[in-house]
């Protein structure tokens, strides 16, 4: 039994020196850096073993290695790179888009929910991606917008009516309002907005890194071959419940006469189309319950809580400058009065300072901290003309980018007059970049302005940082920021 236990342990060590060692020379050959750190798991060791999130164990890769144009990182026998450079994460998300035109993400087919836009690769993502851009064009925004508005009054309503939420579980208050809004507007789901849906439930529980979920997401990354022979599943716990509701929900809506051109509508014309087929290849996929039920899903869990961290990213803010605040809320009360007390959606749209805010608050946190791609062909990165093969996974900075002082002057200094708007999109990148740029980013946006101006109109806002100040939970792509809270105050 020991022998067995001690060559067991040999084997391990060979192994682990052997894959160390060829993922280093690999890179090394190529004019790479390689981080030595782990030599075999790279950042996802610190990940697993340690108490911080994924992006901030890239940030400390990023600064040990400042002028690298990218860096070799341990991935078992998958080459993985970490591209630090601004123009090569330009490359590997736009310019060479077709290069590097897959996420990544492994699934296995038996994980239905999994069959969504983030996870997809290749035609069957092309097609899908066409299908629900429509969605979101600023006509569709603009006459869902009604709907953004009442689900930010009702959230006004209940923030009044709740006092108990006036300076504590902010960040869980805001996915509360975020998925009644989502389901809303989106969905149509409730006349009134809820806020007990058992939707909230599965959004919370689906992305909420647990120990089991930050292996599965490790393995996921890691290799391939083992996530599809331990047949790993994302969402399977969350099946029945959802593809029941939006099966009820399709037969509901091709009963009713009246459009209200949301995801359900879309969904029951793209139904009845047909097979939905790519006219340059004739690929051709069915547009069953099951997986637009998968897309239905991912909008939930991709919409609620990064805009829910934007929302909370502005307000840490603003209770943090109460002479910013104070410009925002004189906007928002002048605009409110030429509307006739109205925040339309062209009135949301002309609140310019409001905009400056959000986008710099989104530089200070942006919601997701680090993209992935998988290289699909083989190709060179500009910056060290790296030659970059099939199969190789990628990993790009964002928050990185977002603070580091060659392109921000005193990057940690909250200043909405940065005009973030005309900023190259190769140093800003909040919503990512390229064909696979965030699909709800526009409404993202407008549901974030259109919450903070009805809040700010009724409430003034401190900054309650807790004992050992802000700091990021153990999130796998995400910020999520703990230990701080917002004090609200009514304002009348
Ligand atoms: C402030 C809120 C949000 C932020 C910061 C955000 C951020 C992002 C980012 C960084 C990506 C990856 C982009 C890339 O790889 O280049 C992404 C992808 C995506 N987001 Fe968002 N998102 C937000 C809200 C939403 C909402 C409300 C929806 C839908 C209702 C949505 C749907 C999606 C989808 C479907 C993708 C995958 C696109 C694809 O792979 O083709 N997001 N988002």
């Amino acid at each position: 039994m020991i022998v067995l236990l001690l060559l067991s342990v040999v084997i391990i060590l060979v192994y682990v020196y052997f894959n160390g060692k060829y993922n280093e020379n690999y890179w090394k050959k190529r004019g790479v850096p390689y981080y030595e750190d782990n030599k075999v798991l790279g950042p996802y060791w610190d990940f697993l073993t340690g108490d911080r999130a994924l992006f901030q164990i890239f940030y400390d890769i990023y600064k040990k290695y400042p002028n690298a144009p990218a860096v070799g990182i341990g991935s078992l026998v998958t080459p993985s790179l970490y591209v630090t450079d601004p123009t090569n994460v330009h490359a590997v998300m736009q310019t060479d888009f077709a290069s590097f035109s897959d996420r990544g993400f492994e699934k296995n087919e038996s994980d239905i929910l999994a069959d969504n836009i983030l996870f997809m690769h290749g035609r069957r993502w092309k097609l899908m991606r066409q299908l629900m851009t429509p969605l979101f064009t600023a006509a569709k925004l603009k006459n869902m917008y009604y709907i953004v508005d009442k689900s930010a009054l009702d959230f006004v309503d209940y923030l009044k009516s709740n006092p108990d939420t006036w300076e504590r579980n902010t960040f869980d208050t805001l996915t509360t309002f975020c998925c009644a809004a989502i389901g809303a507007a989106v969905f149509g789901i409730g006349e009134q907005s809820t806020y007990d849906s058992p939707f909230l439930k599965i959004t919370r529980a689906a992305f909420y890194p647990s120990w089991w979920s930050n292996i599965r997401f490790s393995i996921s990354n890691l290799s391939s071959t083992v996530f599809k022979l331990l047949n790993l599943k994302y969402f399977s716990d969350y099946e029945k419940f959802f593809i029941g509701a939006i099966k009820q929900l399709l037969r509901q809506r091709e009963q009713e006469k009246t459009k209200r051109h949301d995801f359900a509508d879309i969904c029951i014309q793209i139904q009845k189309n047909g097979a939905m087929k790519d006219g340059e290849t004739g690929y051709e996929v069915i547009p069953t319950d099951e997986l637009l039920a998968a897309q239905a899903f991912f909008f939930y869990v991709a919409g609620v809580e990064p805009t829910a961290t934007a929302i909370f990213a502005v307000l840490i803010q603003l209770g943090k400058h109460p002479d910013i605040l104070k410009r925002v809320q004189n906007e928002i009360i002048d605009v409110y009065a030429k509307y006739n007390k109205q925040l339309t959606y062209d009135a949301i749209s002309e609140m310019q300072y409001l905009d400056k805010v959000f986008n710099e608050s989104l530089r200070i946190f942006p919601p997701i901290g680090f993209l992935t791609r998988r290289c699909v062909r083989d190709t060179v990165l500009p910056v060290g003309n790296i030659k970059v093969k099939k199969g190789t996974r990628m990993y790009t900075a964002i928050y990185e980018i977002h603070h580091d002082p060659r392109y921000y002057e005193y990057p940690e200094v909250f200043d909405p007059e940065r005009n973030l708007s005309d900023q190259k999109s190769e140093f800003y990148m909040p919503f990512g970049n390229g064909g696979r740029i965030c699909i709800g980013a526009r409404f993202a946006k407008l549901q974030a302005k259109s919450a903070l101006a009805h809040v700010l109109r009724n409430f003034n806002i401190e900054t309650v940082e807790h004992k050992g100040g802000l700091r990021f939970g153990k999130d796998q792509v995400q910020l999520r920021m703990k230990n701080v809270d917002i004090k609200f105050t009514p304002r009348y």
